[in-house]
């Protein structure tokens, strides 16, 4: 990625402050697998919920950490994440679609980074699991396990990667038809015409038409939950890097023009959800650090005129976020601050740290320094 003089010296910069926070941090919770901190010290998911869709977070950005600066430190953080990540294969009944989310980014990149077997079993199993889940008459991939079994969210456009790496690496394109015939269907039914994003639509199982949407994690139907949009800026156009189909490029463009045009009069930062009234103002850093990453791969897929629009985007939702929101201090484990679960959720998710918008963020960083190994 071409940036100039001046942003190289701030990226540089701020990876600086990433690695002497992390290289403590890594050490300090290298026995646990967080989801937020409390008290500025990192929570441990092996205790609360091994099944819980945000585990592979930690091992993923200790990779990216890993992979940008060759400390084994974090190598070894990132391999005891993924094995602890194994007791949610026991508990199989309880695990999701968010597989991708889950292993993609731990084992799946241990095995690409390392070649280590098992990571590479552990890593087929998850896309056996999505791929599982597929409804054939329909022409998609289920959500969650209840009995909404034609619910689909706009968040699994971010684990159909798994599919795309799994066709390669079995030589079998069942696994990319699966994962193109539901990024179609998610085109046609999530995708509204302004560029806005359902959260969650209910599709008729038999046939994959539409019944209804819902507001999920957004204010209302109809409204526009900003990570939702976030996952398909970056989800679409993850399909286009796999696949090569324009539609898939375009979408992300459209979602991700409307995004830029939401986010102009908030600094940069994004509400939690674009259509909601002026009163609580709630923010959500993470929206804004998985955007700039789906923003900077666009900025990689457009034309040289073409590449500035997305990348000066990506460049100003960073800044705003380091200026304001990042925490480099000894005293608080996460980085990110003021992360939101949901436009309606628990106390302690909104306006939290929490590990995707640290994920996120480095991982913005590390493709901005020149990285060009795609975790996704
Ligand atoms: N995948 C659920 C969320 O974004 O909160």
């Amino acid at each position: 990625m071409n940036i100039t003089e001046e942003n190289r010296k701030w990226v540089d910069g701020v990876w600086e402050k990433l690695d002497k926070k992390l290289r403590k941090v890594c050490v300090k919770s290298r026995n646990k697998i967080p989801y937020t901190t409390e008290n500025g010290v990192h929570d441990n998911m092996v205790e609360k919920d091994i099944t819980w869709w945000t585990n592979g977070f930690w091992s993923g950005m200790m990779w990216l950490m890993y992979e940008d600066t060759k400390n084994e430190e974090y190598k070894i953080t990132a391999e005891n994440a993924e094995k602890l990540l194994d007791g949610a294969f026991e508990i199989y009944d309880l695990l999701h679609h968010d597989v991708g989310f889950m292993w993609h980014i731990s084992s799946g990149v241990d095995y690409r980074l390392t070649g280590n077997k098992k990571s590479r079993l552990r890593t087929i199993y998850a896309a056996n699991m999505l791929a599982s889940r597929y409804n054939a008459a329909g022409k998609f991939i289920r959500s969650w396990n209840d009995d909404h079994n034609g619910w689909v969210i706009i968040d699994s456009m971010m684990n159909i990667p798994l599919l795309y790496w799994a066709a390669k690496e079995h030589n079998d394109d069942r696994y990319r038809y699966i994962a193109e015939n539901h990024a179609d269907t998610v085109l046609r039914t999530h995708i509204r015409p302004d560029g806005s994003v359902n959260h969650i639509v209910s599709l008729d199982p038999t046939n994959g038409e539409v019944i209804e949407s819902f507001g999920g994690q957004g204010y209302e139907v109809g409204s526009s939950w900003s990570r939702g949009q976030s996952w398909a800026i970056y989800g679409f156009v993850l399909s286009y890097i796999h696949t090569g189909k324009q539609e898939y490029l375009d979408a992300a463009k459209r979602v991700a023009h409307y995004f830029i045009a939401c986010i102009a009069d908030t600094d940069y930062i994004p509400l939690v959800d674009f259509r909601a009234p002026e009163e609580p103002v709630l923010i959500d850093t993470t929206a804004a650090a998985c955007a700039a990453c789906g923003l900077i791969e666009i900025a990689n897929c457009v034309g040289e005129f073409e590449k500035k629009t997305y990348l000066n985007a990506a460049l100003k939702i960073l800044k705003a976020l380091e200026e304001k929101y990042c925490d480099w201090s000894d005293g608080e484990d996460s980085i990110l601050q003021m992360g939101t679960e949901a436009y309606v959720c628990r106390e302690m998710g909104r306006h939290a740290p929490i590990i995707y918008g640290d994920y996120f963020f480095i991982e913005a960083i590390y493709k901005l320094r020149g990285n060009t190994m795609l975790f996704w």
